[in-house]
């Protein structure tokens, strides 16, 4: 089983997005998979604000995010990108620290209007940052989802399909990317 961290770069607790990553973290959960999070706006404020690599709590993160397998970003869109706060944290991962790594971006936005940041702003950033398998992910809308008692969301139909594909293509992605590693095993200790 993988071990797939959701990084959430929303500065809201009581976020839209918060439903987005429910629904998928308990699909995963269900067929079994370690799953860790980094709520970036948890993290201390002056170790992002100041760039402190060495921060306790900002090791920790990184060191959650090297021991990863998948790696969720998730971020509402905050004027046509993903969140400063997420930058942030970006910024402190080591130089190819998504070397390896599967990426799935998870955005809400207040509208259609910047369905395309994951591409322009998002994916260059995973890409300097190693991230060489980068999936579709999925954009939605406000209105997409609707805010329960007691801090459950209501999906709708449409952003359940989207998710549910998003879900599936990542674990499949591990999947094959498990079997991928096993293979560079066995024929690194061949040549041994
Ligand atoms: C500061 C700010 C900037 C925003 N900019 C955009 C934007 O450029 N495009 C968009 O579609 N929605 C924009 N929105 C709407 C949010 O993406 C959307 O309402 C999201 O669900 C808010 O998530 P949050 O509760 O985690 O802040 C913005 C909202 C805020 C607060």
């Amino acid at each position: 089983m993988s071990h797939i961290v959701i990084i959430s770069g929303s500065p809201t607790p009581g976020s839209r997005l918060n439903g987005l990553i429910n629904y998928v973290e308990s699909k995963w959960v269900a067929d079994g998979h370690k799953i860790s999070h980094i709520r970036v706006a948890d993290l201390p404020a002056e170790a992002l604000l100041h760039a402190k690599f060495g921060d306790e709590a900002i090791v920790k993160a990184v060191g959650v995010v090297a021991e990863a397998d998948g790696v969720v970003i998730a971020s509402p869109v905050y004027k046509a990108s993903y969140t400063g706060v997420l930058k942030a944290f970006l910024d402190l991962l080591p130089q190819t620290g998504l070397r390896d790594k599967i990426a799935l971006p998870l955005f809400i936005g207040g509208s259609l209007a910047h369905l395309l940041a994951i591409d322009y702003s998002l994916k260059p950033v995973l890409n300097a940052l190693g991230a060489r398998n980068i999936l579709g992910g999925v954009y939605a809308v406000d209105q997409w989802v609707e805010r329960l008692e007691g801090g459950e969301h209501g999906l709708s139909p449409e952003l359940l399909l989207r998710l549910d594909a998003s879900a599936a293509q990542l674990v499949e992605e591990l999947h094959w990317h498990e079997l991928k590693l096993q293979e560079k095993a066995k024929t690194a200790a061949a040549e041994q």
